[in-house]
Formats: structure tokens, sequence, C-alpha cells
């Protein structure tokens, strides 16, 4: 089985969008300036030139995507940035949506959509089917928090964003009372980001 990943941008107080997210302004209020290392540099990502980075973020960005082999997301994500219009920016990765009741229309154009209705667990069983031996990348507080609660989660790869947001959704609550240990693995200053990566040790 692949590792189960978090990989995500969140302000240094520990946000990842600010308040009143939706699709006007997905990352919520004041919440553009987590994703700004994604848009910030001159050079095109190999995976999609919709992304702007300087040549560490490139390096950093470019180099997680090889080893992703599916996603899984909530679907409060899903319905905020419209289903990626039916494509996800990093396209060919098989994404898996937790819900408690599937759409019943979507676009599917260049990604494919698996709608999962029984739980986190079920999630991460078909995601890491469809992964085939890769590891599976997961995006939202929601679903990061179910994964350490079920101790699903092997990694935490964040990019740290130069901002103290002050509120909105928080990436570390609800993780349960116990204390979890972390083993750094790697830690790169970019360029207006900090990009870090942890082992979870439970
Ligand atoms: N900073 C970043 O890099 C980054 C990356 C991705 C997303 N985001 C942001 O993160 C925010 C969304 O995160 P979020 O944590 O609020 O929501 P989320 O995880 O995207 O979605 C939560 C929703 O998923 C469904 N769900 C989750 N777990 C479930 C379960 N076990 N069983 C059934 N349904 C379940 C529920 O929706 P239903 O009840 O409607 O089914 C729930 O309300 C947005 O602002 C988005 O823009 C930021």
């Amino acid at each position: 089985m692949g590792k189960v990943i978090l990989d995500i941008s969140m302000s240094l107080d520990g946000f990842i969008a600010g308040l009143n997210d939706n699709q006007e302004q997905p990352l919520g209020a004041n919440g553009e300036i987590i994703h700004e290392w994604l848009f910030s540099g001159d050079q095109p990502s190999r995976y999609n030139d919709f992304f702007r980075l300087s040549s560490i973020n490139k390096e950093v960005f470019d180099g997680s995507i090889p080893d992703i082999g599916a996603m899984v997301v909530g679907r409060r994500t899903f319905d905020i940035v419209n289903g990626w219009g039916g494509s996800h920016p990093i396209q060919g990765i098989p994404i898996f949506i937790v819900t408690h009741e599937a759409p019943e229309n979507y676009l599917e154009n260049h990604t494919s959509f698996t709608f999962v209705t029984d739980g986190i667990k079920s999630a991460i069983e078909q995601a890491n089917k469809a992964a085939n031996g890769k590891n599976i990348s997961i995006g939202a507080a929601s679903i990061a928090q179910q994964c350490v609660q079920a101790k699903l989660l092997d990694e935490m790869h964040l990019h740290i964003s130069p901002i103290l947001l002050g509120n909105g959704i928080r990436l570390f609550d609800q993780i349960g009372q116990e204390h979890i240990k972390l083993e750094s693995k790697e830690v790169v200053d970019g360029s207006d980001v900090v990009h870090v990566k942890y082992k979870i040790l439970y």
C-alpha cells in the first residue's frame, strides 16, 4: 500500500482557509495568500502551466506529483471549486469525494470522480486500490482530522505561508485528546513559504 499523505497549504497559525469560503472566494476572506506560493513565480509547473512557481517551489511541487496515485477530498472542497469544472488541475489522478449523498449531476471531463458515502476508511481503501501502489493525497480539514483520528494518515506535507490569518478553517481541530508525536523528515525554505514534511508516530 502507498502512503496516505496530507498535502496542504496553511497559514502559520494553522488555517487552510479564511472565513466565509464559497465559490467566489474558495479560500475564504484573505485566504488567497495561503496559495500565493503556487502562483508567484515565473516557472510553469511541468503538470499544468496554470501554476507559476519559483524554482525552489517548483522542485517541491512538481517533485510530489509522480508519487500520487489517487486523491481523497471532502464534499465541501468539491462543491466550492465547482468540481474543478470536471478537470482537476493535475490530470490523470482519480479523486474520491467523501460525502453523505452523491450529487445527481456533475461534470466529469479529464478527472474521474467517485463519491464515497460509507465513510473515510472506505474512501481510503477505494483510493488505495485505484492508486495501484502509489500514494494517496488527502486534502481539506475534515478529511485530515478523520484520517488522524482513525490512524490512517502516514505523513503530512505542509506548505506554511507567511501569514497569521486569525480565523477561518482550522486544520488541526478535532484530532482527539491524545498527543501525537511527529518525526521531521524534511524542511525546505521556499520562496514566501516553508515546506515541511512530517511522519506521524502513532
Ligand atoms: N489550503 C489548501 O491547500 C486547501 C486545499 C483543499 C481545500 N481547502 C479548503 O478547505 C475548505 C474545505 O475543507 P473542510 O474541511 O471545511 O471541508 P471538506 O473536508 O472539503 O468537506 C466536508 C464535507 O465532506 C462531507 N464529509 C466529510 N466526511 C464525511 C464522512 N465521514 N461521511 C460523510 N460525509 C463526509 C460532508 O459533506 P456532506 O454532508 O455535504 O456530504 C462534510 O460537510 C475549503 O475552504 C477549501 O477551499 C484548502
